[in-house]
């Protein structure tokens, strides 16, 4: 039977040479890949530092804990947050002590709704967790003005989206701090992987530092008192097993940082097929639209589809009926990420009439893969198992 995944991992000769000199080289600890992968991955996302970690729940975690520490944040002040994310943008403003304000999503574009957020923000508000949605940026040209106005840090969550941009601006430059994940059937993979940008250097610094066990930042690499005959030696000898702050051990190798920066050179290789898989699968599902919503692009902005997102419309058709129908004939499906309903949550006292269009997702909502390996025959296969549900159901 033909299976068509939700994600695939794209790796290329040159990834596979990549991963083979850090072998031979026998430097799988930060090393010349890493800094690579962080140079380039900062300047594709209008950025002037990037900090790599082994996950994008990592890199959240230490950027919102280095905001904490900078910006003298107290326990129990408040970060909104999508009623709609995975899970992990909502763990690490716990894991810090802060509590979660949840803001209803977009109908169309299941991201923050922007009208939404001045009304949630009190005297405690001290950030905004904005999340880039299944590839497509959340509508940041609204978003900013709000912040800078209540003078609200912003945090991307960018852990589903790399390279898109919104209103001529790309992921990752909006905000005090973004963060993206590399782990398998995102965009870039690389098995497990975070990294999170900024333009801030203490930010930058604070977040390295906090990925090396909160080690003082002089020295944060093997490399860092390499240089014996520099002036600051002995400061560095003084300083490099000291350790400033409760940090984590969060650090990546060299061969993640490898398979990632051979995946950032050839980036076009995984985003414009994506585009056009999304784009043909949007044009043959048109005469399912009375049942289905299907993804669409916010005005100005680019979306680089880390899956295809839908929306049952019609009340007969039963979701989990028609996923198992998908499953059944290879189609690899996922809820469109219930968060607020999640037993984890209980003790927050949700209310999801507080919240109906992320209520009516967690009940209609699904994704499919567009991912760069489906050929055409895949999309079409998925065009008629859609098709034939309808006729079977007999709802047309
Ligand atoms: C929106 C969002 N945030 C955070 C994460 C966490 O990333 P990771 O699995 O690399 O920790 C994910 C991962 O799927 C995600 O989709």
């Amino acid at each position: 039977m033909r299976t068509v995944e939700l994600g695939t991992a794209h790796i290329t000769q040159k990834g596979i040479d990549y991963v083979h000199e850090v072998l031979a080289s026998g430097r799988i600890t930060y090393g010349s890949f890493s800094q690579r992968f962080e140079t380039l991955f900062a300047r594709m996302h209008s950025s002037r530092f990037a900090v790599l970690s082994n996950s994008g729940t990592s890199s959240l975690q230490v950027a919102l804990h280095a905001l904490k520490i900078l910006k003298g944040w107290k326990d129990g002040d408040k970060i909104l947050v999508p009623s709609t994310t995975f899970v992990a943008s909502v763990n690490v403003i716990l894991q810090n002590g802060l509590v979660p304000r949840f803001v209803d999503v977009d109908p169309q574009h299941y991201d923050l709704q922007a009208k939404l957020i001045e009304s949630a923000i009190t005297k405690r508000t001290r950030g905004i967790m904005v999340v880039h949605l299944f590839g497509q940026p959340a509508d940041m040209s609204k978003i900013l003005p709000i912040a800078r106005r209540h003078k609200l840090s912003i945090i991307e969550d960018s852990c589903e989206t790399m390279f898109a941009k919104h209103k001529g601006r790309v992921v990752g430059s909006w905000g005090d701090v973004a963060c993206f994940s590399m782990y398998t059937a995102h965009l870039v993979t690389t098995g497990v992987g975070g990294v999170a940008t900024t333009n801030n250097h203490k930010l930058a610094l604070l977040m390295k530092s906090l990925c090396n066990h909160g080690r003082d930042s002089v020295y944060l690499s093997i490399d860092d008192d390499a240089d014996t005959s520099a002036q600051s030696f002995s400061f560095v000898l003084k300083n490099r097993f000291k350790f400033r702050h409760i940090g984590y051990s969060y650090r990546v190798t060299e061969l993640e940082a490898a398979l990632g920066l051979s995946q950032l050179e050839t980036y076009a290789d995984i985003i414009v097929p994506r585009q056009r898989n999304a784009a043909y699968l949007t044009k043959r599902l048109h005469n399912l639209e009375p049942f289905f919503q299907l993804p669409s692009h916010r005005e100005g902005s680019e979306h680089v589809y880390m899956v295809y997102p839908l929306v049952i419309r019609d009340a007969r058709i039963k979701r989990d009926d028609l996923l198992l129908f998908l499953e059944k004939r290879g189609i690899e499906t996922r809820y469109l990420l219930p968060l607020i309903n999640q037993p984890v949550y209980r003790f927050l006292k949700i209310n999801p009439k507080d919240y109906p269009v992320s209520t009516n997702l967690n009940h209609h909502g699904f994704y499919i893969g567009c991912h760069q390996k489906l050929s055409k025959q895949d999309l079409d296969y998925v065009i008629t198992a859609f098709n034939d549900y309808i006729r079977q159901q007999k709802l047309s």
